[in-house]
């Protein structure tokens, strides 16, 4: 397999796909999916631009992209092994009220693996990037994890997720633990970017869960790649398919992994 070209496939179906969401800021029909999870036009769009551009280079590879579900469509007929799995809009209530802060999300994988991860976004122009074994950049620059070694001097990042009401009383637990313990917590919309700020430093940490593998495979090999340590909440490896994640520079890993712990 030529991973430079699969590589640049992604890059270019994430900037032809940016140009389209940027084209609707502001301009959008919102439906609802759930009480509070939402899809636009911008999301649907940018699903179909993507999922075009990579079947015609590879037409037998499988798709499994947020909008048209789990291995659904025509695409689940292509071949397991190489798998791309997409994101079009990471951060849409976050677009739906025009804040700048959602990406584009795109990873290919193999036998669940993460090979290729790409992240845009387009409203700022970053693009992370990751090749197994080959490092993270953003805009063609290495990035690496940051160093601070002590959770009191951290900035954390977390999100929610649409069904917070079923877990509510576990996820404010950790919360709690965690600020009180860190510098701060951010809460920006985008668990993709969350974790490409974990890659580049601007985060010491992440924590999440019930996310999708949508949400995370391209940004935890953007993480990795970078020198994060990525494990679910019980510091278990972490796997795409996995509801917890938990990815931070290292340093702080063990710190952050007693502060999940529900007592
Ligand atoms: C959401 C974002 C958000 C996270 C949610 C995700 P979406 O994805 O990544 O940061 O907290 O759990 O579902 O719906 O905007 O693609
Ligand atoms: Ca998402
Ligand atoms: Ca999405």
């Amino acid at each position: 397999m030529d991973i430079d070209l699969l590589k640049r496939t992604a890059i270019g179906a994430a900037y032809k796909s940016g140009k389209a969401i940027k084209a609707r800021l502001g301009n959008i029909n919102i439906r609802k999916k759930g009480a509070i999870d939402l899809v636009t036009e911008a999301d649907t769009e940018s699903e179909k631009i993507i999922v075009d551009t990579i079947l015609s280079r590879f037409p037998d590879h499988s798709i499994l992209a947020e909008e048209s579900g789990l291995n659904s469509g025509d695409h689940d007929a292509g071949n397991q092994d190489d798998k791309w799995v997409i994101d079009p809009l990471d951060g849409t209530t976050n677009f739906a009220h025009q804040l700048n802060f959602f990406a584009v999300s795109i990873a290919y994988v193999q036998k669940g693996r993460p090979i290729v991860g790409v992240v845009l976004s387009p409203e700022t122009g970053e693009l992370f990037t990751a090749t197994k074994g080959k490092g993270a950049e953003l805009n063609g620059r290495e990035i690496k994890v940051s160093k601070s070694e002590d959770i009191s001097e951290s900035l954390l990042v977390t999100g929610f997720p649409y069904n917070l009401k079923n877990i509510v009383k576990p996820l404010m637990k950790r919360f709690e633990s965690c600020l009180t313990a860190s510098r701060g917590i951010r809460r920006l919309g985008s668990a993709a970017l969350d974790l490409c700020y974990v890659a580049c430093g601007r985060f010491d940490g992440f924590w999440e869960q019930n996310l999708k593998s949508w949400d995370t495979a391209a940004g935890e090999l953007i993480a990795r790649e970078a020198g994060a340590t990525i494990t679910d909440f019980s510091n278990n490896p972490f796997l795409i398919d996995k509801d917890e994640i938990l990815a931070t520079n290292g340093h702080i890993h063990s710190q952050m992994i007693s502060l999940l712990e529900l007592k």
